[in-house]
């Protein structure tokens, strides 16, 4: 009976004395002391008093157990509330509430966007696309597409030449006689890409540019189907409230050929394209027989449908990459 109240007077202490310890830890350090002191597995306060238990009178031993488990639920309890503040004050040197270092995401650029939209628009009238060559033979660039040299239409097209056969292409076009050559009609396929002249950077021009080439041929195709989809197209693409007019213009290697405007308010017609039937002639280059198919082509710069769709006043502004012009689409 005695060593019970002992025990129980002990366990009384030891409470008051840990509360005390546990108010007074200020660091995870004094806290993991506290821990080892009453808890460890050795030495531990708790762990000797439960010691004592099996000396006790058999009747008296369920009610001390409970007790020294209560305590030690109690402490634990405890310890582990004080452990969280503590660990917090640590990290706490970071103030939660600064707002965050914004990451910079890219964007596609409006150039891209404007590609992936006509892309897009010719992909639902049965159309793929494929990349040529920015270095492109002379003959691909001119000769096939009835330029022959010192013809007077290659005068236009300020070329860089590499040597006397190589060149930087003037325009997509390069890529019509190519795939007819590795192609069987039906035919129906978009250039993309970006071709080069030696033209002064100003606002409407640059020595690099971006061309969209389209070139169908079958066994029926003509010149009104062709300016049915250029309207569709444009259509599609600006709103179908525009309104577009093609006239008579001239391209070796389409004949007869055309060029599309479409009406921009405040500006007035503006030139989009120029298009076409297939030549003959490119056809005969491309070993395809100009008397069982035909076809046409159109090519138009996404350059300048950028500068019209987002009303963009300089072309130059497309390339020089400041992002806070870059930032608004
Ligand atoms: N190649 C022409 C240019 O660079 C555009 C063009 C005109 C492409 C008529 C064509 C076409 O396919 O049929 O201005």
């Amino acid at each position: 009976m005695l060593e019970l109240v002992l025990m129980v007077l002990d366990l009384n202490e030891i409470e008051r004395l840990a509360l005390k310890e546990l108010s007074q830890a200020k660091t995870g350090a004094a806290l993991e002391k506290i821990r080892i002191k009453y808890f460890g597995r050795r030495r531990g306060i708790l762990q000797n008093v439960t010691k004592q238990i099996p000396k006790l009178p058999k009747e008296q031993k369920a009610g001390i157990g409970t007790k020294i488990n209560k305590l030690r639920t109690k402490l634990e309890q405890l310890l582990n509330q004080q452990a969280k503040p503590v660990s917090i004050k640590k990290e706490s040197s970071v103030d939660l509430t600064t707002p965050g270092k914004e990451i910079d995401l890219g964007g596609t650029h409006p150039l891209t966007s404007v590609i992936d939209e006509v892309k897009e628009i010719f992909h639902s009238l049965g159309f793929s696309w494929i990349d040529g060559p920015e270095v492109e033979l002379d003959a691909y660039n001119f000769q096939k597409l009835n330029m022959p040299q010192n013809h007077p239409a290659r005068d236009v097209q300020q070329t860089y030449y590499i040597n006397d056969e190589l060149l930087l292409r003037t325009h997509t076009s390069s890529m019509q006689v190519r795939y007819m050559e590795d192609h069987k009609p039906p035919i129906r396929v978009l250039f993309p890409g970006r071709c080069y002249r030696r033209d002064m950077p100003d606002s409407t021009h640059l020595p690099s540019f971006y061309q969209i080439e389209g070139l169908l041929i079958d066994d029926a195709s003509k010149m009104s189907d062709l300016i049915g989809t250029l309207d569709y197209f444009a259509k599609s693409f600006f709103g179908k409230n525009l309104k577009t007019r093609v006239y008579g213009h001239h391209f070796a290697y389409t004949e007869p050929s055309i060029e599309m405007e479409v009406y921009y308010p405040g500006k007035g017609w503006l030139e989009i394209l120029g298009a076409g039937m297939v030549n003959p002639i490119v056809l005969k280059n491309g070993r395809i027989d100009p008397n069982k198919f035909r076809g046409w082509a159109f090519g138009m710069g996404p350059d300048r449908l950028a500068l019209l769709k987002y009303g963009i006043s300089d072309i130059r502004s497309l390339y020089n990459s400041d992002l806070r012009f870059l930032k608004q689409f």
